[in-house]
């Protein structure tokens, strides 16, 4: 049985995978076939990968990382994997890049000799630190007979004018910290260099992928919580910890170092070179509430942080677009490589975005004031005798219905969101169809829900398709999975 299918079959079936990943049906079935008739060979297309093992984890469905990588493989069972290297170099990003590994003090490290030669199957040149902890589990001949090169001592005479730690740090394409110990994310969050492993860290300017290893206890605790927080902030990427058996007789919980190839997976992530896409496309997003005035101090807003707009404008840069930001004012800086256009109100969010036209997608993020007040007050309202104001309010222009019923210059793909209290699915299909837009992406803002503010979302793509829900997602994520289905929506079209 194909890999692909057994993916498949696991999370439930093509329809569910094609409800989950807003894609048609017969597109996942046609992963299953050969690259010559327009399948991928049995493989789980790359950008998808992330979205089926949130899924996975999510529902608690026996799916790794690992299960991605099979290729080619005849007999079926789990973990069989071709065993041409040849193969495995040629598609490898890890192929021909220097990795530099440091292996951390701790009983996962077993597996860091079995990640070495994963990643040297793949064509790469592995370079090895142990730490004075990590030699207490891993001996250096251990380690120096399946790496290319295996370095302890910060003040060893001969490696250090061999080689060198800030050499070690600047050649490397990437350094994996596997495991990574509480005791070493701790040191690299603090920026100490103590000995060489720190030393080459803080040194180092090249990607660093993080594969945590403690007890779940340790993985917990307070101060883990805020190295992790810090080492994320500073650009570190983590992979793992997993759930389950500690090494510790009786122990569970959250603390397992990443599977080898779950590790050259998130390695393999970071190599490849950046898709794009979305070059050559246009992409107009709105963002951020509108305010509308009642004089000139006061106004109506809402609560949108614009997060999750402001977060779609940055992944379709990231993909090549040539993106338009229009956004109501937030407290977020402008996403990198978008022309951003600030504006205030619903009517001059309304002109911007024509003014921004014509563009082949239009996302309309945006949480617009509905209604504004008919006559805005030239001067500030003051207390008068006649007791609390009463306004005469006016609808606001729709934005995104004022787009997609557009007969000139209207976006091949038009999205909405739907930002619903009650009702969710019905009441998106309804708006997908007053909107006249091609696709609604639906969250639930009820206070419970934490939507507005918050780092999560739970969307349901709604379309003349279907409906399929995505796993619950941090806004970046969502933003990731929105523009490749975007992509994939436009790479389909004629
Ligand atoms: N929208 C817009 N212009 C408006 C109102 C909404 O462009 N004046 C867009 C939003 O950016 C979003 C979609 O329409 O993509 C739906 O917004 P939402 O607030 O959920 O819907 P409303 O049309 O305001 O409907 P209601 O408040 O009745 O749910």
């Amino acid at each position: 049985m194909e890999p692909a299918q057994t993916i498949i079959r696991k999370l439930g079936g093509p329809s569910v995978v094609a409800d989950l990943l807003g894609v048609h049906r017969t597109r996942v079935s046609s992963w299953q076939r050969s690259r010559k008739t327009g399948g991928t060979d049995g493989r789980v297309p790359q950008n998808h990968i992330p979205a089926l093992l949130a899924h996975a984890r999510a529902h608690h469905i026996d799916l790794a990382a690992e299960d991605f990588l099979l290729v080619e493989q005849s007999g079926g069972t789990r973990g069989r994997r071709t065993s041409k290297p040849d193969r495995q170099r040629a598609d490898s990003p890890t192929a021909g890049k220097c990795i530099l590994l440091i292996i951390g003090g701790g009983i996962a490290a077993y597996k860091s000799l079995d990640l070495i030669r994963r990643l040297r199957e793949r064509g790469a040149e592995v370079r090895c630190i142990l730490t004075p902890a990590g030699e207490e589990f891993v001996t250096k001949l251990a380690a120096g007979a399946l790496a290319n090169a295996v370095f302890t001592d910060l003040f060893d005479p001969q490696s250090e004018f061999d080689v060198g730690h800030i050499r070690l740090a600047r050649e490397a394409d990437l350094i994996v910290v596997a495991p990574a110990t509480a005791d070493l994310m701790a040191k690299m969050a603090g920026g100490h260099a103590d000995d060489l492993a720190t030393a080459v860290l803080l040194a180092a300017d090249s990607p660093i992928l993080l594969a945590p290893a403690m007890n779940p206890h340790m993985w917990a605790r307070a101060a883990t919580r805020r190295n992790v927080a810090q080492l994320a902030a500073d650009g570190a990427a983590f992979v793992g910890p997993n759930a389950g058996e500690m090494a510790e007789r009786g122990e569970a919980g959250t603390g397992r170092m990443a599977e080898p190839l779950e590790i050259v997976a998130a390695a393999e992530a970071m190599l490849a070179p950046a898709e794009r896409p979305l070059a050559g496309k246009r992409v107009l997003v709105t963002s951020g509430p509108t305010l509308e005035a009642i004089d000139p101090v006061r106004y109506i807003g809402n609560r949108s942080s614009g997060r999750q707009g402001h977060a779609i404008a940055e992944a379709a840069a990231r993909a090549g677009a040539d993106v338009v930001l229009v956004s109501g004012p937030v407290a977020l800086p402008d996403p990198p490589g978008v022309n951003v256009v600030k504006v205030e109100s619903a009517r001059e969010m309304l002109k911007a975005v024509e003014a921004a036209l014509p563009a082949d997608v239009a996302i309309f993020a945006a949480a617009v004031a509905d209604w504004r007040v008919a006559e805005a007050g030239r001067q500030k309202l003051k207390k008068g005798e006649g007791g609390p104001p009463t306004f005469t309010m006016v609808e606001n222009p729709d934005i995104l219905a004022s787009v997609a019923h557009r007969k000139a210059k209207r976006p091949k793909l038009v999205i909405g969101f739907a930002a619903e209290t009650a009702n969710v699915i019905a009441n998106a299909k309804d708006k997908l169809k007053r909107k006249g837009c091609d696709w609604i992406l639906a969250n639930d803002v009820s206070p419970q829900a934490g939507v507005f503010g918050g780092d999560e979302n739970t969307i349901h793509l709604v379309s003349a398709a279907g409906v399929g829900s995505w796993p619950t997602q941090t806004k970046n994520e969502v933003a990731s999975t929105l523009v490749a289905r975007i992509a994939e929506n436009l790479g389909a079209k004629p």
